[in-house]
């Protein structure tokens, strides 16, 4: 037998525990990671090009997004020259509560102390009943049931059979433009065609139609095959709202003809809208409703599925069916910690009143930029989920490089402005999707007044640039179109 080339002792345990027992061996120090930090903080981007993405790593330095960021707190992000940068990106929505949130540290910290039997499969989980006490507190309607997993997506996989199980019909029903994830269920509803190339097959008996159009929703359901229709109060990509009376008309035609109405609030859950849930905001009650990213707390993925009692009865309702859906980390004691102290700081710190006030703020800022600047064609969004719209120019200079840009490629003109936003204003935000002028906003609810009046002092200041041709926002626009062509 060959030896393994692993040792049986960790190399760092001092040489005179080797022969005692593991269990009697002192703890092996852990990492020390502030060392590890700044001795390795020259190598983590050139790893993280070599080893992780090298795509995003050229697409970073391209845009001038390579800003080694040393810390974050609540709302803002810090580099290594002691510069201070507003998220209005905020980890694609996650940061909620902020980035570190003390709380939430200190909470998680506690949990670890307690040396809790996480995950122990067959058993009684000691915190996921806690969480689903609290989510249901807080949930509309009449849902009763929680299922925990992962991430968005799995949560829309769930969905996606849920509505299967229950209805025992095979079609799912979604929206033009729809974002759901990224695994292949979640991806079979993805209403764009950029993330599917190359990945093959989508899941058959999905059917897409346009958002805020109810006569195609009757349209498709009175077929009377649909098990479900999943849909976004808000949608993620461009940030277009569901109209007053479409997602009620929705919940109707969903009763009418015996399909699942699953709403997808993984980036509008839990305050982001200026309610706990978007739905709320149109009164409607889901059969499931899908949520993920702020429950995190910003610590911890976990992903909650809440749904009606009989739609769970129908996919887990006899014992031999108690784990036909799961997954191995689902119910971690963590994740479930970090859902508890979210939904804490989210309440007791008042975040969906502030994300309310202060998204009224800053939305009625961006409006106040309609009137002044041509290209600003529409402000969008509820809460702290907010977009701009541009649209073209009239003026023949401004035209000539709104359409170059656009000719090269269709979402360059929003990523043009980005950049000196992040640069001259340490504002770090996105463009709301592909092929769209749109860029959005999704700060953390924690931002103050302060935060609100700087984010909108440099968007109104980059706007005014862009109407200036040639000025420098079109000097951007140049150097990305000279990286595009290269
Ligand atoms: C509405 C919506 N659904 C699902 C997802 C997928 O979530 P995840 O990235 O955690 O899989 C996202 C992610 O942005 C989302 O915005």
């Amino acid at each position: 037998m060959t030896a393994s080339p692993i040792p049986d002792v960790p190399p760092n345990a001092p040489p005179s525990d080797v022969k005692k027992p593991v269990a009697d061996r002192p703890a092996t120090a852990p990492l020390d990671f502030k060392q590890l930090l700044e001795t390795r903080g020259d190598d983590e981007a050139k790893l993280f090009a070599e080893h992780v993405n090298p795509s995003l790593s050229k697409v970073l330095k391209t845009l001038g997004y390579h800003v080694h960021y040393t810390h974050g707190r609540g709302a803002h992000l810090f580099d290594e020259d002691g510069n201070t940068y507003i998220d209005c990106l905020g980890g694609f929505g996650t940061f909620a509560v902020g980035r570190n949130h003390p709380t939430v540290r200190e909470g998680l910290k506690q949990v670890m102390d307690l040396d809790l039997p996480s995950l122990p499969k067959f058993g009684v989980p000691r915190l996921s009943g806690l969480l689903a006490e609290r989510l249901l507190a807080v949930a509309p309607g009449d849902l009763e049931m929680v299922y925990f997993c992962n991430s968005g997506a799995e949560g829309v996989e769930t969905a996606m059979k849920y509505a299967r199980a229950a209805t025992g019909r095979q079609r799912i029903v979604y929206c033009n433009k729809a974002y759901h994830g990224l695994t292949y269920g979640a991806l079979s509803l993805n209403g764009g065609v950029e993330f599917r190339e190359r990945f093959g097959n989508m899941m058959d008996d999905c059917t897409q139609i346009p958002f805020n159009d109810l006569a195609a929703v009757e349209r498709e359901l009175s077929k009377g095959d649909v098990a479900g229709f999943i849909v976004e109060p808000i949608q993620g990509k461009g940030v277009f709202v569901a109209d007053d009376d479409y997602l009620p008309g929705v919940a109707e035609l969903c009763r009418k003809h015996g399909a699942v109405f699953a709403l997808d609030e993984v980036q509008t859950g839990y305050g982001r809208t200026g309610k706990m849930f978007a739905c709320e905001h149109w009164n409607v009650e889901p059969d499931i409703l899908i949520t993920a990213k702020a429950l995190s707390g910003g610590y911890v993925p976990v992903a909650a599925v809440m749904s009606k009692r009989w739609i769970h009865d129908k996919v887990f309702g006899s014992m031999d069916r108690c784990m036909v859906h799961s997954t191995t980390f689902s119910q971690n004691d963590l994740a479930m910690a970090a859902g508890l102290l979210a939904l804490q700081v989210i309440q007791e710190e008042r975040l969906i009143e502030n994300t309310a006030a202060m998204g009224d703020r800053l939305k009625s800022r961006f409006e106040a930029l309609q009137d002044q600047h041509e290209m600003v064609a529409e402000v969008r969004g509820k809460g702290l989920m907010l977009a701009i719209e541009f649209g073209p120019p009239k003026g023949l200079k401004l035209k000539m490089g709104w359409s170059l840009l656009h000719k090269l490629d269709q979402s360059l003109f929003p990523q043009a402005m980005l950049i000196p936003l992040l640069q001259d204003h340490r504002i770090l935000a996105q463009v709301a999707g592909h092929n769209m002028d749109v860029i959005k906003f999704l700060p953390p609810l924690v931002v103050n007044e302060q935060d609100i009046n700087a984010i909108a002092d440099g968007v109104e200041a980059v706007v005014a640039a862009c109407h200036k041709f040639p000025g420098p926002v079109w000097e951007v626009g140049k150097r990305l179109t000279a990286a595009v062509v290269r």
